[in-house]
């Protein structure tokens, strides 16, 4: 009866100790993940993008004097709008989500390369001071059209 007692208190206590373990992981990667994909703590449901009211029409939005919000979605191979334009001085917030599977939302030439992950809302603001044109690409295997999944950011005078 003794040992069974004893047995009991180890076995709690280890189990404790491993709980504690998965804990520290698990919080410890969080943190990872979110320092890799920018904010994407914003969960939003894949299967009704259409039914959102920033998702179900893609855009760009003014919010201010030089401020914007584009809405985007990525999803298998394209990207909405397309292309994305914004003036150039401006200060953009993008919004990117996915209806179906993994994606990225990657501005070629800039730091701008986010995993886009059905569910979550990518958030990162960038300013763009100069008219130019970029390609946007998507960095994550996504299927048979992953290598044409391309659009285009038109920053314009
Ligand atoms: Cu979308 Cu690769």
């Amino acid at each position: 009866m003794n040992v069974h007692t004893y047995e009991k208190v180890w076995l709690i206590g280890a189990m404790v100790l491993i709980v504690g373990f998965i804990v520290t992981i698990t919080y410890g990667s969080v943190g990872l993940g979110i320092a890799m994909v920018d904010d994407s703590e914003e969960t939003i449901e894949p299967s009704e993008l259409d039914e959102d009211e920033r998702f179900a029409d893609p855009r760009v939005e003014q919010v201010g004097e030089n401020e914007y919000e584009a809405y985007v979605v990525a999803q298998t191979f394209i990207f909405q709008p397309d292309p994305i334009e914004v003036p150039s001085g401006s200060e953009v917030t993008f919004y990117v989500t996915s209806p179906d599977v993994i994606h990225s939302f990657s501005i070629v030439g800039t730091n701008v390369n986010t995993m886009v992950i059905p569910g979550e809302v990518a958030t990162m603001t960038v300013e763009f001071d100069e008219a130019g044109e970029y390609g946007v690409v998507c960095n994550e295997y996504c299927g048979s059209g992953h290598h044409t999944m391309e659009g285009e950011l038109h920053v314009v005078p």
